[in-house]
């Protein structure tokens, strides 16, 4: 563990005005913003889809979520999300930073529909066949697996498309998937002002092309509104205009 390099799950914090991040992530934060203008409002756009998404999904009967690449929940995580809606979900958070496990875990202590497990998104096995999982989720029924603003940092060499298409054959039909990905298709300076920021930090970027993003989706067939820039998909009534950047793309897919 790195604690003088920025982390994403805190980087993430320190933008979403959290109170778990330390000086490197906010001098990280500070300095990309003088680069990026404007650029807070990706990372509040990105919790605002989570938001919505989880909602549209509980307004589907989905009641259990396995987060994966969470972040610390904080500052609207899903959990938090659920609870305003039902009594009756489960969130499993899945994070591999082991400071961002730590200090998750006493956050959610005394509710036992949440839990968080430290390990990676890119073992299924680890994550599926985990205590934490067992304990939480009913794997015989529909999961929604929520993969938002995390895939943009796993490389192609670890093959994210099989890495989703093991959650997705390890879970039964009617599960969701939940995306949300860094592309430069729309903003390509702005998207590689980004990468160089992050190429100092713990967790470096790899953007993906939007046709990329969509083969992400194998055998989770695309629903309603269809993948768009994050701003775009299911806006609120009364949501402002989004950031400009359009850095960040995605949707909701259901499996047969
Ligand atoms: C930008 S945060 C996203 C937080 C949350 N998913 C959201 O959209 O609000 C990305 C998180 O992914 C985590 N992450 C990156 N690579 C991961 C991996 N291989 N396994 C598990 N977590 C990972 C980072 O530690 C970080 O907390």
């Amino acid at each position: 563990m790195d604690i003088d390099r920025p982390a994403a799950a805190r980087i993430y914090d320190a933008f979403l005005g959290g109170g778990h991040n330390f000086g490197v992530e906010r001098d990280f934060a500070e300095h990309l913003a003088r680069d990026l203008p404007g650029v807070t409002e990706v990372y509040r756009e990105n919790r605002a889809f989570l938001r919505r998404s989880v909602e549209h999904l509980l307004a589907r009967g989905v009641r259990q979520f396995l987060d994966l690449g969470s972040g610390i929940p904080t500052i609207g995580p899903a959990h938090e999300v659920a609870a305003r809606r039902s009594r009756d979900f489960r969130v499993l958070y899945v994070d591999n930073e082991p400071l961002t496990a730590a200090h998750s875990k006493p956050l959610l202590a005394g509710d036992p529909r949440v839990d968080m497990l430290r390990a990676d998104l890119r073992d299924p096995d680890a994550v599926l066949g985990s205590a934490e999982a067992a304990q939480l989720l009913d794997l015989r029924e529909p999961v929604a697996l929520l993969a938002t603003a995390a895939l943009h940092f796993v490389p192609d060499g670890d093959r994210p498309a099989a890495i989703l298409a093991a959650y997705r054959d390890a879970l039964p039909a009617g599960s969701h998937l939940l995306l949300s990905h860094l592309t430069g298709s729309r903003a390509p300076t702005a998207t590689n002002a980004l990468c160089r920021h992050y190429a100092a930090s713990s967790d470096p970027l790899f953007p993906r092309a939007t046709g990329e993003i969509e083969g992400l989706f194998d055998g989770f067939p695309v629903l309603a509104p269809g993948l768009a820039y994050l701003a775009d998909w299911r806006p609120d009534p009364e949501q402002r205009a989004g950031s400009g950047y359009r850095l960040l793309f995605g949707g909701l897919g259901r499996t047969r």
